[in-house]
């Protein structure tokens, strides 16, 4: 029974192994250097404050980041009178009203990133039926997650290679799961000016953007490391102490 149980086991590892590296050798992510990877990367701000740029400007056209409060940008070196600023350009819907009526008003640093369009339906209806997926957590739902942002996002091919044939209103791109995107291919060449005078070349916009959503994704990954890296000291001294004390008591009692 055991044997069975085990051979069973066994079967169904392999399969799922080899299933799973099928479906890796499908896509070829282009793996970039993050600053942020490793015990000991933290975000690059810079970076990040520039991927928002790209995300204000280009991106949230299309897509929401309705999980995230606006003044999670603090954690990326916005200073608060620069997420008021920020906020109060965004007009967010408030209320009920006395009169039981929703209204407009300027947003605040504790609200979220308003929404493109009102609901999923209005967002497919203008993107040909497909939803843009909300951003918030992006670089944690794909797999490769910035990799994979940064391969998609640089991964667009017009004309599609021979032998593809594209739906209508499809775009060809290297890394989506069958290749054929409701996306069109939208990062350009100086697409962007960066406040801090960086070359804004699609490859930096698509890198800057995919490490902004990272930091989204997780705000806390950098206090969250340093943590990691204290506990393990404190442990290590603490050891030490313990091996100290064990061996004064001991002596003693020989
Ligand atoms: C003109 C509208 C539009 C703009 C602008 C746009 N997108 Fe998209 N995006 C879409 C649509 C539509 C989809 C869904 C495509 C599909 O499912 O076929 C999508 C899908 C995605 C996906 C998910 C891909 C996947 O694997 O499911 C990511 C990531 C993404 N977009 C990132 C971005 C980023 C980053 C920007 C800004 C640089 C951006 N998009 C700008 C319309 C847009």
């Amino acid at each position: 029974m055991r044997a069975l149980k085990t051979a069973i086991l066994s079967a169904a590892l392999a399969l799922g192994l080899a299933g799973a590296a099928q479906a890796s050798e499908a896509v070829h992510l282009d793996k970039q250097n993050w600053p942020h990877s490793g015990v000991f990367g933290t975000i690059d701000k810079a970076a990040a404050q520039r991927g928002f740029q790209v995300y204000k400007e280009v991106c949230s056209a299309c897509h929401s980041m309705r999980l995230v409060p606006i003044r999670t940008l603090a954690g990326i070196g916005f200073k608060d009178d620069e997420l008021k600023a920020l906020a109060a350009g965004y007009e967010v819907q408030a209320g009920p009203n006395d009169a039981g009526e929703m209204f407009m008003r300027p947003g605040l640093p504790a609200d979220r990133f308003p929404s493109p369009f009102p609901n999923d339906n209005a967002a497919r209806a203008a993107n040909n039926g497909a939803l843009p997926p909300d951003l918030s957590l992006i670089a944690k739902a794909r797999v490769g997650g910035e990799d994979y942002i940064y391969s998609f996002l640089t991964g667009f091919e017009d004309p599609a290679p021979a032998g593809v044939n594209l739906m209508p209103g499809m775009n060809y791109n290297k890394v989506f799961p069958g290749h054929q995107v409701g996306m069109p291919n939208i990062l350009q060449p100086d697409g962007v000016t960066y406040a801090d005078g960086t070359k804004a070349t699609v490859e930096q916009e698509a890198k800057d953007v995919s490490t902004f959503l990272t930091f989204v994704a997780e705000p806390h990954l950098d206090e969250r490391k340093q943590m990691g890296v204290k506990v393990i000291l404190f442990l290590l001294v603490l050891a030490g102490l313990m091996y100290a004390s064990k061996r004064k008591l001991w002596s003693t009692l020989h």
